[in-house]
Order: structure tokens, then C-alpha cells, then sequence
């Protein structure tokens, strides 16, 4: 197995900014599989197929291409939605693990996040990160980061959101949300992206020293 970085934790919590900059840092592939759930969501909802059908969302899971997947075609808040409704499917989990599975064995090195990366995923990973963040500082920068765009939100509904994602990521049987046992934590509720980024790294030199 090449280098593996398994990167975990809950919406918002700054692993997206975090794996882009521990990749472009490493040389090594990004998976963002977060949207390999949205990118099935959306195939879903475009074909005006059903949420629900276990069979139906599997298939459709088994069709999704990892080249190409994009974060701002697939942001739209319902994508989101459903996509933490499918989640939930272990059929649909198996699939697309798989499809993350392989890519994960790409050279030099890869960098998985999402949420079950270091349990599941890629349980042998050369580092775990678990990244987090409170709930309140969480959905005060999804907010910024709507109102800097030219968007409009409310604080209440976003925090009301964040909590709502957090239970039924934590709180679902298959590969729920939560720290591997020899992951590293880093909560970032009082650290900026860079403190954020030279703890990650620090943790990364001393794995690959050893490796
Ligand atoms: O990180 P995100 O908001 O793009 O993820 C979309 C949904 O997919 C979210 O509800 C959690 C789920 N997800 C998952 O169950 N496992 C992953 N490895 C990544 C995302």
C-alpha cells in the first residue's frame, strides 16, 4: 500500500481546505468522497428517481465516475440533503467505498476525507485526522463564507442544519461519524486554516518518517 492520509469529521469542520492544501503540499491525489454521495444524490434527483429505493440509489451509486467530481455543481443544499438521506443505505455505502477503496491505492499517495475514512474506508491509513469543530464556530463560517459569496442566509437556520447533519451522520447504524481509535484530533474551533494546516503536517512528517 502507498501513503494513505484518512482525514475525518463532521460538515464544515475545514477538511475540504485542509486535504487540498495537505495534497498540493505532498504531491499526492485528493478524493473528496463527500461528493461521491452528492454526485449519486444528484443523479437521483436529475432522473426524478426516488430517495428511498435502496436498489435504485446502488446502481446509480455504482455509475458514479470520481474524475471530475465538482464541489460547486454539487453544493446546492438539497443535493446535500438527499445526499445524507442515501448515506444512510449500506448498499449504496458499499458501493461507493469501494469505487474510494481504489482510488486510494493511486501513487505516490492519496488523501481521502470524508467521514468514515479512517474506520472504514482506509482502516490501515498511514495517518488518521479526525478535524473538528464546534457546532456554533462551524456554522458561523458556512455563514461568512455565504455572505462573502453575495448570498443571502440566516445564522439560526444554518446552525439548525449543522446539528440536524451532525445527528444523522453520527447517529446512523452503517459507519456512523466518529473518531478511529488511533486517529489524531485537531479541533479547529480556536485555530485558523494555517495553525490548522502546520499541526496536520506535523503529525504527516513524523507517520511518513516511520513509514
Ligand atoms: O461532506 P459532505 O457534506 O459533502 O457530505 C455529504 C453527505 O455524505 C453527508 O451527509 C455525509 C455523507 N458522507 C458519508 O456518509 N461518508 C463519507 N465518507 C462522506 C460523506
Amino acid at each position: 500500500m502507498g501513503v494513505v492520509i484518512a482525514i475525518d469529521g463532521p460538515a464544515a469542520a475545514g477538511k475540504g481546505t485542509l486535504s487540498r492544501q495537505i495534497a498540493e503540499t505532498y504531491g499526492f491525489h485528493h478524493l473528496d468522497t463527500g461528493l461521491t454521495y452528492r454526485a449519486t444524490a444528484k443523479a437521483l434527483l436529475d432522473a426524478g428517481l426516488p430517495l428511498d429505493d435502496e436498489a435504485v440509489a446502488e446502481k446509480m451509486a455504482r455509475e458514479v465516475e470520481l474524475a471530475g467530481l465538482d464541489r460547486d455543481i454539487l453544493s446546492a443544499h438539497a443535493i446535500g440533503e438527499a445526499a445524507s438521506k442515501i448515506a444512510v443505505m449500506p448498499k449504496v455505502r458499499r458501493a461507493l467505498v469501494e469505487a474510494q477503496q481504489a482510488f486510494s491505492e493511486k501513487a505516490p499517495g492519496t488523501v481521502l476525507d470524508g467521514r468514515d475514512i479512517g474506520t472504514v474506508v482506509c482502516p490501515d491509513a498511514t495517518v488518521k485526522l479526525y478535524v473538528t469543530a464546534s457546532a456554533d464556530v462551524r456554522a458561523k463560517r458556512r455563514y461568512d463564507e455565504i455572505i462573502a459569496k453575495g448570498g443571502e442566509a440566516s445564522y439560526d437556520d444554518i446552525f439548525a442544519d449543522v446539528k440536524k447533519r451532525d445527528e444523522r451522520d453520527m447517529g446512523r447504524a452503517d459507519s456512523p461519524l466518529k473518531p478511529a481509535d488511533d486517529a489524531h484530533l485537531l479541533d479547529t474551533s480556536k485555530m485558523g486554516i494555517e495553525a490548522a494546516f502546520q499541526a496536520a503536517k506535523s503529525f504527516i512528517d513524523v507517520a511518513l518518517t516511520k513509514n
